[in-house]
């Protein structure tokens, strides 16, 4: 088995998940070497940061306000976790993300969109404004931020996961569902206009144990108990799907939504 970073005979480099069961060893384009995670301080976000930090890669940590847990994320891996603040949704503060990961780490090669707000208002008190804030966060943010990816990207191949729900295939929340199925139909078109030297594909997750249910943990254990798997996931579960999708064992995998859901949308 190979150690974290060691390049194979092809080039790749293997990737050994400590802490991660199941998934043994997994090869990287040996130029893949540099990732960006959106939102990377707290739940989904950090477990792929650590996730991809644990492999050996360098890591681009992009936080909007948890500037805390961005350094304290950044102080477990010496160096390999560079914490740049910024809002996503800010076409300027994507730039200069960009500029500084790339002054630091070289081009960026790998995307993980996983920035992402839920909202708590419910129709018909949702209004439009509301609404389309939503879809400026969770949707034209994703975009913006996948066009800066590609449009640096020069000749260079890559790749991209972008973080949906699988609200978007359920009745839930107006705003947020309907922001996820456009993230969904986006990663499609995506995949389409940036083949052949980036394959765009996105992770669906169901109920994730994160902070974006604090509060409600009554909830997150109730819709865990109704999913045929009879559990909610773990935010290191999530980056187990986003790290396969971006490996070479996915390089045939492109314009595909997976749903890590525990089966809780077949119910
Ligand atoms: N948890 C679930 O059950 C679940 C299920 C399906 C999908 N998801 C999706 O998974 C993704 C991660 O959510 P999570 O559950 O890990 O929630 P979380 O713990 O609340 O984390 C959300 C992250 O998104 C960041 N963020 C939000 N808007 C941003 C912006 N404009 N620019 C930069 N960062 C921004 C936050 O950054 P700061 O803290 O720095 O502000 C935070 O790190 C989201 O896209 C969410 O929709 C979650």
């Amino acid at each position: 088995m190979q150690s974290v970073g060691q390049r194979d005979r092809e080039g790749g480099i293997g990737i050994a998940f400590s802490g991660f069961r199941g998934l043994g060893t997994l090869r990287m384009n040996g130029n893949h070497r540099t990732v960006l995670v959106t939102g990377g301080a707290r739940g989904i976000g950090r477990a792929c940061v650590e996730a991809f930090a644990a492999a050996g890669m360098r890591v681009v940590l992009n936080y909007r306000t948890s500037r805390a847990e961005a350094c304290a994320v950044a102080e477990k891996f010496d160096g390999a976790v560079l914490p740049v603040e910024g809002d996503m949704s800010i076409e300027e503060d994507i730039t200069r993300v960009f500029d500084t990961a790339e002054a630091e780490f070289g081009p960026v090669n790998i995307l993980v969109n996983n920035a992402g707000i839920l909202g708590r208002t419910r129709f018909p008190d949702l209004n439009g404004d509301a609404f389309l804030e939503m879809l400026r966060s969770n949707t034209v943010g994703p975009y913006r931020v996948a066009r800066q990816f590609f449009l640096r990207l020069g000749e260079e191949t890559g790749a991209v996961v972008n973080i949906g729900s699988m609200r978007a295939f359920l009745p839930s929340s107006v705003d947020y569902s309907a922001s996820k199925a456009a993230l969904h139909n986006m990663t499609v078109s995506l995949a389409k206009a940036m083949a052949p030297r980036v394959r765009v594909n996105a992770v669906a997750p169901g109920f994730t144990d994160t902070d974006m249910h604090a509060g409600n943990r009554e909830r997150l254990e109730a819709e865990g108990a109704k999913a045929l798997l009879g559990r909610y996931s773990a935010p290191e579960e999530i980056a187990e799907a986003v790290l396969f999708l971006v490996s070479d064992r996915a390089r045939s995998i492109t314009g595909q939504v997976l749903l890590a859901d525990n089966g809780r949308s077949l119910v």
